[in-house]
């Protein structure tokens, strides 16, 4: 399956065919992959409910499509080169027949325990062929994937657990990270507690933990797959079934579940993959991209797989034990295609570059990057000394619910401009709205970034809660998706995003509601109220920077401090720790009672005056006190 454009031009023909006849434009697409049934109808569509169906009547399957079709020509074709966290340890490479025996024995399982097409389950998994096998399985056999993140705490597992229902948790006894174990059993353990819904927690043996496993409900994931079949018939799927849910932070406190369903996804994140990272036949292609992230589903999963790729799948961290690793991992597999987030970047550019000078990198064709917006210093470097100036950069624009790449060049063919994204891949139909919903059509004019019309791995829904899905993203402006970005465009049609325009804030590439931390942070038992807001990092893009208002006189205030975040850690997870905590006497109001964030998020970027109009406010009083608390 070549999904491939190889020029320019042919990527303009395509994008104007993809716009004025979307429908033929996929279907010509969509003919590509396998299908137990052809769809009758391409594309329906309304953004009022919103209601979008992609191939209406198609049934197909998912993993027929990235292991079954490979097998005869590719079964032992590496799928996966596995990486340990600890370099020491011997790296494990799967073949696609392999792979495929894998999933179609835990599927097997899954089934011998009762789970059946459409029931939900959670995977919390480190980094580890298993984990793939985890999805690949549920996507077997028509049960919904919930992948949430390990690095998150039980109290976020519970919320995510209950919130989708599931039936089922697939995780580990533990994972490696850098020179530390993090016992995840034990989170899921307590998670439980307060989660009803689930009937078995599945284990597998990853740090050799032996972990309490609760008699009828806990079963050890070798035990579950000994005896079953390598073979497992695929579940016949309508191409509008849900495939995943992955959750997601918005402005509000509570994560939403972005729904992502079977044949859109499919086809648009192969296109995509094929497209913009120009994925060639013997390429080794690797994205750093946790699985736990819409990132790591699509790039490091989903689309690599069903393209019949090579991948490399590193359990461990860009610094451990040295920050040579990720350029260490390149030359051992002699990576082509390497896709990380600016984070990273920015945090590797500080380390001696004899690391890099160490390894043979010339393996290198594209580097990538997605997550944020990558500054024109961490381009520079990047471009530079990574792919030593003759490597495409790609920077990637995407979100969760977008599930595939939006705006990017297509890897050596589109033209680069640092810190700018670039065109629309063919399909794809943006737009720059002012406040009043209007288009803006002059150039290098910044607005709300809108679509305008479906494309095929679109959000469908926000699981459980269509009226949230509506009010977040197709009520703002009516008719079109709202991204939630601001962006702009220049003469030739290049956008460059500027970032969120709402309460939601991306600390290395990790997105976060503010409201969401708030919550965390209200329930200590010494905060009062409290306002976070996103301040300029020099290495993560945004810090968490929190206001909080305590009911105590306590003179060591480190000790409210270190609690606040032990709060943190425990409602969401060490990801989320704040990286500044002012106590604060009050917030600033306005006589309405609605914090002025606006002013907040100046001072935490070092502002002491300017603050534009502040008559609305309650208390002009309290500024000086914060200002001064700041400093
Ligand atoms: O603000 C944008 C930023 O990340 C948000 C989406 O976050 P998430 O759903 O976690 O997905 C991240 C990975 C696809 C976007 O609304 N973002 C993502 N990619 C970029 C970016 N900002 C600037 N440049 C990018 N390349």
């Amino acid at each position: 399956m070549n999904l491939r454009i190889n020029s320019f031009e042919q990527y303009q023909h395509d994008y104007r065919k993809s716009i004025s006849n979307p429908a033929l434009f996929w279907d010509e697409i969509a003919s590509e992959f396998q299908w137990k049934k052809k769809w009758t109808n391409t594309l329906n569509w309304n953004f009022e409910e919103p209601k979008i169906e992609w191939f209406k009547d198609g049934k197909l399957n998912i993993t027929e499509n990235l292991l079954d079709r490979h097998l005869e020509k590719n079964g032992n074709k590496i799928a996966f080169h596995w990486e340990a966290n600890n370099p020491g340890k011997k790296s494990k490479s799967i073949t696609y027949q392999e792979l495929y025996q894998e999933v179609c024995k835990l599927s097997n399982g899954l089934k011998s325990l009762g789970v059946q097409k459409g029931d939900r389950i959670c995977i919390y998994m480190p980094m580890i062929i298993e984990s793939v096998v985890a999805i690949l399985a549920c996507a077997r056999i028509g049960a919904v994937h919930s992948i949430i993140f390990a690095g998150f705490s039980s109290n976020a597992l519970a919320d995510r657990i209950n919130d989708a229902q599931a039936k089922i948790i697939l995780t580990s006894d533990g994972l490696n990270r850098a020179d530390k174990k993090v016992d995840l059993k034990e989170m899921v353990d307590s998670a439980l507690e307060s989660c009803s819904s689930v009937e078995h927690v599945i284990v597998f043996d990853c740090i050799h933990s032996q972990p309490n496993m609760l008699k009828d409900r806990d079963i050890d994931y070798h035990e579950l797959i000994k005896n079953q079949s390598a073979h497992c018939e695929a579940e016949e799927m309508d191409a509008e079934d849900m495939l995943f849910i992955l959750y997601t932070s918005g402005s509000t406190g509570k994560p939403k579940g972005v729904v992502h369903t079977c044949a859109g996804y499919m086809v648009y994140v192969a296109y995509s993959f094929q497209n913009v990272f120009q994925y060639e036949e013997n390429d080794i292609f690797w994205c750093t991209a946790d699985i736990g992230w819409i990132t790591g589903h699509s790039y490091t999963v989903y689309g690599p797989l069903l393209s019949g790729a090579t991948s490399v799948l590193f359990e461990g961290v860009p610094t451990y034990p040295d920050a040579g690793r990720f350029w260490q991992i390149i030359d051992k597999f002699k990576v082509t295609q390497f896709y990380t987030a600016p984070t990273a970047i920015r945090s590797l550019m500080t380390f001696d570059e004899r690391l890099i000078e160490k390894q043979d990198l010339s393996s290198l064709k594209l580097i990538g990057s997605v997550g944020e917006p990558i500054n024109e210093e961490a381009w520079n470097w990047f471009f530079q000394k990574i792919g030593k100036s003759n490597c495409p950069l790609i920077d990637t624009w995407w979100q969760t619910e977008t599930g595939g790449v939006m705006l990017s060049g297509l890897g050596g063919l589109s033209p680069m401009k640092p810190t700018y994204a670039g065109l629309p891949l063919p399909g794809i139909n943006p737009t720059l709205l002012d406040a009043e919903g209007n288009e803006i059509t002059s150039p290098n004019t910044e607005g709300y970034l809108c679509i305008k019309t479906p494309w095929p791995s679109m959000i469908r829904t926000t699981f459980g809660d269509h009226e949230r899905c509506k009010l977040t993203y197709f009520s703002h402006f009516k008719g079109y998706y709202f991204t939630g970005d601001g962006a702009k465009r220049d003469e030739n049609g290049m956008y460059r995003i500027i970032g969120r325009v709402d309460d939601v804030i991306n600390v290395s590439g990790h997105r976060f509601g503010t409201a969401e931390i708030e919550d965390a942070i209200n329930k200590n038992k010494y905060a009062t109220e409290s306002a976070v807001v996103g301040y300029p990092h020099a290495i993560k893009g945004q810090g968490i920077y929190a206001y909080v208002v305590v009911n105590t006189e306590m003179e060591d205030e480190s000790k409210i401090i270190r609690s606040i975040i032990e709060s943190v850690n425990q409602h969401i997870g060490k990801i989320a720790k704040p990286d500044k905590i002012q106590i604060v006497k009050g917030l600033p109001k306005t006589r309405s009672g609605k914090i002025m964030r606006r002013i907040l998020r100046k001072i935490a970027e070092g502002e002491s005056t300017n603050f534009g109009d502040t008559s609305t406010l309650l208390d002009p009083s309290l500024l000086d006190d914060i200002i001064e608390g700041a400093k």
